[in-house]
């Protein structure tokens, strides 16, 4: 699997991160989640949540995700733009593929915005093709690429 650069660690996120995941988000998506949407998701069952630490303890990155079914839906994704380009996010997407092979999943789903170049080309990068368009999915009227990343089983699983 991808390993994060020295210096950073992940974890479990906790609802005691909220504040910087709520700042951090404001920072580098146009239609950010308010803190509260967040405060609801830590804690619900049926979740994947890490954050990425720096070695003195400031959040570098965060990837929320929630499982539909036997598919693992990474709802949001970033890395603070400080420590963006060093795999922090590659890392995070693999930890969230490697949660969705124990389990036995389908999939791994997200959905990202055409203009999202670079966010588009690390998903196909890691094997995520794009398998539908949602027309007008985000409040600014941009569509959304619906992306999947099926998931081998061994025979008989
Ligand atoms: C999209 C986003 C999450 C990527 O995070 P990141 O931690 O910079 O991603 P990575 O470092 O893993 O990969 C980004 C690029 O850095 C390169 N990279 C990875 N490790 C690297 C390293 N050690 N040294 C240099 N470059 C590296 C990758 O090859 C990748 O290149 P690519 O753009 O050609 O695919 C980040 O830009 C972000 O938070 N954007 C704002 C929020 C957002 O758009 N989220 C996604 C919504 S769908």
């Amino acid at each position: 699997m991808a390993a994060l650069p020295q210096g950073f660690l992940s974890r479990p996120a906790r609802i005691e991160d909220v504040p910087a995941v709520a700042a951090l988000e404001a920072e580098v998506f146009t239609d950010p989640w308010p803190a509260h949407l967040y405060v609801q998701e830590v804690g619900q069952p049926l979740r994947f949540q890490i954050v990425v630490d720096t070695d003195n303890g400031f959040l570098a990155g965060y990837l929320f995700a929630c499982w539909q079914l036997d598919e693992l839906h990474i709802l949001k994704v970033a890395t603070h733009p400080l420590h963006q380009g060093r795999g922090i996010a590659t890392t995070m997407l693999a930890e969230a593929r490697s949660e969705a092979e124990k389990a036995s999943a389908r999939a791994v789903v997200l959905e990202v915005r055409p203009s999202n170049r670079g966010a588009f080309r690390l998903y196909r990068r890691l094997g995520y093709n794009v398998i539908a368009r949602r027309p007008r999915y985000y409040a600014d009227g941009e569509d959304a690429l619906l992306m999947y990343l099926p998931l081998a089983h061994p025979p008989g699983a």
